[in-house]
C-alpha cells in the first residue's frame, strides 16, 4: 500500500466511510483514525499500530452534541470542563451508550471522548456521520508524532492517506480526566491541558497517574513515548561527568551543556516556558533518537504549568532494560 499525504478532506471522508484508516492531524499530537462504530475499520488500527486489543481508544467528536449522543449520565462538573476546554486537550471518560462497541473500550462500560482543536480535523469530522475512533498515529510504545512526516516515517506503507495538517500546536497527548465511584473528579493522564486550569474550572481534582504493564486504566501502559536510544533523565552536568561525553546527546530544558556539541542538543525552551517545551518535547526527542547516538541525558522542566506532564513523558522515555555499559547503575524505575 502507498501512503499519501494530502489536505483532500474528500478523499479522507470517502476512505473513511469504507472502512479504512487516515492519520489526522490534532493540537495534541497526529491520531490514526477509523470510523468508531465498524469495528472492521477499528481493528486495523490495532493492526496498524500494533496494539495490544487491551488498550482502549478515544473516540473523537466534531461537537458536544455529538459527544451527548454516545456516552449517558454526564456529571454536571463534565458539562462544565467541556463547556470550557473542548474543543481542545481534554479527554473525559464517560459511561458509554451501546452503540459504542467494546473494542473501541476494551470492554469498559466508560468511553473516552474528545473534540479536537484542529480546523483540519474539526471539519472532517463534520462532513462524516460517525465519530472517529483515534489513537495516536505511532507504532504502539513509541513517542507520539506532532508532524505528517512523523506519521509518513512509521506507518509509510501500512495507512493510505496522512491529511496534513502542519505541526501539532500543543504537542503533549490530551489530559484525561473521569469520575471515581464516588463520582470525584479524577485525572487518570497528565497532559495538554495544565491541572491549573482545571482546578480554576472544577475545584481540587484528584491525580490518580500510576503505570502498569497491563493497566486497567487510562494512559498508564508503563513503557511508552520511548526513543530507542537510551534516555537517562537526571541532572545533565553529572550525567556527563558520570556517563561520558562519547556519542551523548543532551535533552535539556532551558541550556545547553558546554561540553557537548550544540548539534547533538536540544534545548526545550530558552525561554523557559513549559508550553513551548511541550511542543517541542516529541519532535527533539525523535531528531536526537535519529543521529545514532550512544546515550540521551535529558532534564525535567520545572513543575509547573505542563511541567508534570512534560515530565511524566520523560520519566516513561527513560530507559529502563539495558545496561548503558555493564556495571553501569541503572536509574530508578517510575513508581
Ligand atoms: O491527545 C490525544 O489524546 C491523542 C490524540 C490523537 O487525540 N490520542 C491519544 O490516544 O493519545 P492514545 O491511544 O495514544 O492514548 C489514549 C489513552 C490510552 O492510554 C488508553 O488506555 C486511554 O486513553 N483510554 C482510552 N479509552 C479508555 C477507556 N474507555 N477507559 C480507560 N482508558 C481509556
Ligand atoms: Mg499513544
Amino acid at each position: 500500500m502507498k501512503t499519501e499525504t494530502g489536505q483532500d478532506l474528500n478523499y479522507a471522508k470517502r476512505l473513511l466511510e469504507r472502512g479504512d484508516l487516515v492519520a489526522i492531524p490534532t493540537e495534541t499530537v497526529y491520531g490514526l483514525a477509523a470510523n468508531a462504530l465498524n469495528p472492521d475499520a477499528v481493528i486495523k488500527i490495532f493492526r496498524a499500530k500494533n496494539r495490544p486489543e487491551f488498550n482502549p481508544l478515544i473516540v473523537h467528536c466534531g461537537s458536544w452534541e455529538q459527544v451527548t449522543h454516545f456516552t449517558e449520565d454526564i456529571p454536571a462538573v463534565a458539562e462544565k470542563l467541556a463547556e470550557h476546554f473542548m474543543p481542545g486537550p481534554l479527554t473525559l471518560l464517560l459511561p458509554k451508550k451501546k452503540e459504542i462497541q467494546d473494542l473501541v473500550t476494551s470492554g469498559s462500560d466508560k468511553v473516552a471522548v474528545r473534540i479536537p482543536d484542529h480546523p483540519v480535523s474539526l471539519s472532517l469530522l463534520k462532513m462524516l456521520s460517525f465519530p472517529l475512533a483515534a489513537p495516536s498515529a505511532n507504532p504502539s510504545g513509541y513517542i507520539s508524532p506532532t508532524t505528517s512526516s512523523h506519521v509518513f516515517q512509521q506507518l509509510n506503507g501500512k495507512i493510505p492517506y496522512i491529511l496534513e495538517g502542519g505541526p501539532s500546536k500543543v504537542g503533549l497527548e490530551s489530559t484525561i480526566a473521569g469520575f471515581d465511584e464516588e463520582g470525584r473528579l479524577c485525572i487518570y493522564r497528565l497532559g495538554g491541558l495544565s491541572i491549573a486550569e482545571i482546578e480554576k474550572v472544577a475545584g481540587k481534582v484528584r491525580i490518580l497517574t500510576h503505570y502498569e504493564s497491563k493497566p486497567k486504566t487510562a494512559g498508564q501502559l508503563l513503557s511508552h513515548y520511548a526513543p530507542m536510544t537510551p534516555l537517562m533523565l537526571g541532572n545533565i552536568e553529572t550525567m556527563v561527568k558520570e556517563f561520558g561525553k562519547e556519542k551523548a546527546g543532551v535533552l535539556s530544558f532551558r541550556k545547553g551543556n558546554p561540553l557537548i556539541s550544540p548539534e547533538f542538543q536540544r534545548i526545550l525552551s530558552p525561554t523557559g516556558d513549559t508550553e513551548e517545551a511541550a511542543k517541542n518535547l516529541f519532535r527533539a526527542m525523535r531528531e536526537l533518537d535519529g543521529m545514532n547516538l550512544r546515550v540521551i541525558y535529558a532534564e525535567e522542566a520545572p513543575e509547573e504549568g505542563l511541567g508534570p506532564a512534560i515530565n511524566d513523558r520523560l520519566r516513561r522515555a527513560r530507559y529502563e532494560l539495558k545496561l548503558l555499559n555493564e556495571g553501569d547503575e541503572l536509574p530508578d524505575l517510575p513508581e
